[in-house]
């Protein structure tokens, strides 16, 4: 989503529109503003593009100076007028526009019904007006703060109130938010393009700050109001760098995204020994009665697909097919009432998948969705979803959806496993406290972007290249082959290591070079001697494993080190060093990274 707030001495409405028409990359699917006029606080909000809702500002709204926009990529809630922000409380005294997730809304949207308020959205976000004027005793900042120690979960905020008509209030945790300053006038946006045409003198607001912006300048403290010294960031990129946050394109933006993309994915979702999937209504009989699970998906989606093959095999002990969508429906799946197909698709929208998910449900099996968009036709029509939080994906190479999509596998089996009693909560618990650590650790691997990067450059005027590895590694070699192609133009082939010498071994030369991928420790000495039939033939390897390991740098020219982590969670980490890999590659050879030519980033024919 994203967000703005001006204060000063414009009429607000334009400068608010201005700002989301700049945002509008981060989410389209609704609009809205607030602004304070002497009536008290005006709201417009509409369902779809900016355009509907410029349409549908009629009155004049010249005279107010203050206000809050907001352009929405659903989380909590499917796209509609009323789920639009920005939110108000029952009184309509407070407007709050937010971006990130409320993680305890729930139990604090029981405990302020009990209160006598009245909700009228699905959204998380509607709990923060109500609960700012739960604690409103004449001090807006106050009450602020007292919500902030409330509320769990990622946001970034701003507040617009009747009783404080000379003042936004704003506040971030995990999720970006800046200011801009101006003469007599200033801004907060969750990004910068949004206030880039007024200024370019900006602070960029850290976690745990909370500010207070008035006509006459801006204050920023920490949550218990303790004053917090900024020194002014000068932006110096032009317009469009600053869309895609300073990075040189959208797919290096959704690469360094996977941290929060995964933080936000698991979020409210895990317990100590327990994974919680609310939005899941299947219950636990049902699930103990599947005796077969489809996973059904295309491109990048598909190749999550693999891998979640292996863990819902491994842990929920049922067996499971993936399946190409545009292949599935033509050969007669065997589907009935115990049959779970799940669907994955980062749009939704993708036509052999919704023509899948379709087929599967009139042969009466029982589907979930794994998506990204928040009302998207797959996940308004599957009777369960697991969303993946990773935000709007732009470049059309999949990176920040791919992993969210393999953490909702991880997710979903554990779920399973637990339904089903085939994995002790301890050996649950396990699985749990490595993925907290993966957003942590795949920050880690970003970290080796520059040796990635040097190295990309050897790569330049290969023509072949083969991806290898054995069980999960294959899965993610796939992936690692897929990006590679898409988006370099380089010809890739990703091989079980254990098949290579059946028949491929033939094309491997010294001008082949080989990535070998080597972190799942059950096949791990099998892989190794893969690596030497390719190394025997002269080509260039390049492997990967865990930090600690010793072994592999014996057999393979270069080793990419990942952090180490249970080997099922090892696809999401492995995964990162090879996007960076290809998006260098591509830069390097000059290719139209995040559009690269024939592909589209939804494909809505079959
Ligand atoms: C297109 C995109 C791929 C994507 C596939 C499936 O081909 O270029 O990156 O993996 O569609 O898309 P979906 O939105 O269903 O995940």
């Amino acid at each position: 989503c994203g967000i703005v707030g001006y204060i000063g001495k414009q009429p607000a409405v334009p400068v608010l529109l201005e700002g989301l028409k700049k945002l509008e990359y981060r989410g389209y699917d609704s609009a809205g503003v607030a602004v304070l006029d002497e009536t008290g606080i005006s709201t417009c909000k509409t369902v779809g593009k900016l355009a509907n809702l410029e349409e549908k500002l009629g009155q004049d709204y010249s005279k107010t100076c203050i206000g809050i926009g907001h352009t929405r990529w659903a989380t909590h809630g499917r796209p509609s007028d009323i789920n639009s922000h920005p939110h108000l409380d029952s009184e309509e005294k407070f407007a709050v526009v937010h971006n990130g997730i409320i993680e305890n809304y729930l139990e604090l949207k029981e405990w302020l019904i009990e209160q006598g308020h009245q909700f009228i959205s699905e959204t998380d976000t509607e709990v923060l007006p109500h609960l700012v004027s739960y604690y409103y005793e004449g001090d807006l900042v106050e009450a602020v703060r007292k919500v902030l120690k409330k509320v769990r979960g990622s946001f970034a905020m701003v507040v617009l109130s009747r009783q404080d008509p000379d003042k936004l209030v704003a506040a971030r945790k995990d999720s970006p938010m800046v200011l801009g300053l101006g003469e007599g006038e200033y801004f907060v946006a969750s990004d910068i393009p949004a206030i880039l045409n007024y200024t370019r003198k900006t602070y960029i607001l850290e976690d745990g700050e909370m500010v207070v912006l008035t006509k006459d300048g801006v204050t920023v403290t920490d949550f218990e109001g303790n004053p917090k010294s900024k020194e002014v960031y000068e932006v110096k990129w032009d317009a469009v760098a600053a869309e895609k946050g300073g990075y040189d394109h959208f797919m290096l933006k959704e690469i360094y995204e996977q941290p929060k993309a995964l933080r936000d994915t698991m979020a409210s979702r895990l317990g100590e020994q327990e994974v919680i999937l609310q939005e899941f209504k299947l219950s636990a009989e049902e699930v103990k009665d599947l005796h077969k699970v489809f996973i059904v998906a295309c491109g990048t989606a598909w190749h999550a697909g693999l891998v979640g093959k292996t863990l819902i095999e491994r842990w929920a002990r049922i067996p499971v097919e993936v399946d190409i969508a545009s292949e599935f429906r033509y050969r007669s799946p065997l589907i009935d009432k115990h049959t779970m197909v799940v669907v994955i698709s980062q749009s939704g929208e993708t036509a052999d998948t919704l023509a899948a998910l379709r087929e599967a449900k009139k042969l009466g099996a029982r589907v979930v969705a794994v998506t990204n968009v928040v009302g998207s036709s797959v996940s308004r029509e599957a009777h369960d979803v697991i969303y993946t939080w990773a935000g709007p994906e732009i470049a059309v190479a999949s990176t920040k959806a791919y992993t969210t999509q393999l953490e909702g596998m991880v997710l979903l089996g554990l779920y399973l496993a637990q339904a089903r009693g085939t994995m002790s909560p301890e050996k649950i618990g396990q699985v749990i406290t490595a993925l907290k650590e993966i957003p942590t650790q795949a920050q880690e691997v970003l970290e080796q972007a520059k040796d990635i990067e040097d190295f990309a450059q050897s790569f330049v005027d290969v023509e072949d290249t083969f991806f290898i590895g054995r069980s999960l590694d294959w899965n993610v070699a796939m992936e690692g082959a897929l990006k590679l192609k898409e988006i370099s133009y380089i010809h890739a082939e990703a091989y079980a290591a254990g098949e290579l010498k059946h028949g491929t071994l033939a094309l491997i030369t010294e001008q082949t070079p080989v990535i070998a991928i080597a972190t799942q420790m059950d096949v791990y000495d099998k892989t190794v001697s893969n690596v030497k039939e390719v190394k025997a033939r002269d080509a260039k390897v390049i492997g990967i494993t865990f930090q600690g390991n010793k072994d592999l740098a014996k057999s393979v020219d270069h080793v990419i080190y990942l952090p180490k982590t249970v080997v099922e969670l090892a696809p999401i980490l492995t995964v990162i060093p090879l996007q960076l890999l290809s998006y260098y590659v591509s830069v390097a050879r000059g290719c139209d990274v995040d559009k690269p030519r024939n592909l589209a980033k939804s494909v809505t024919v079959e």
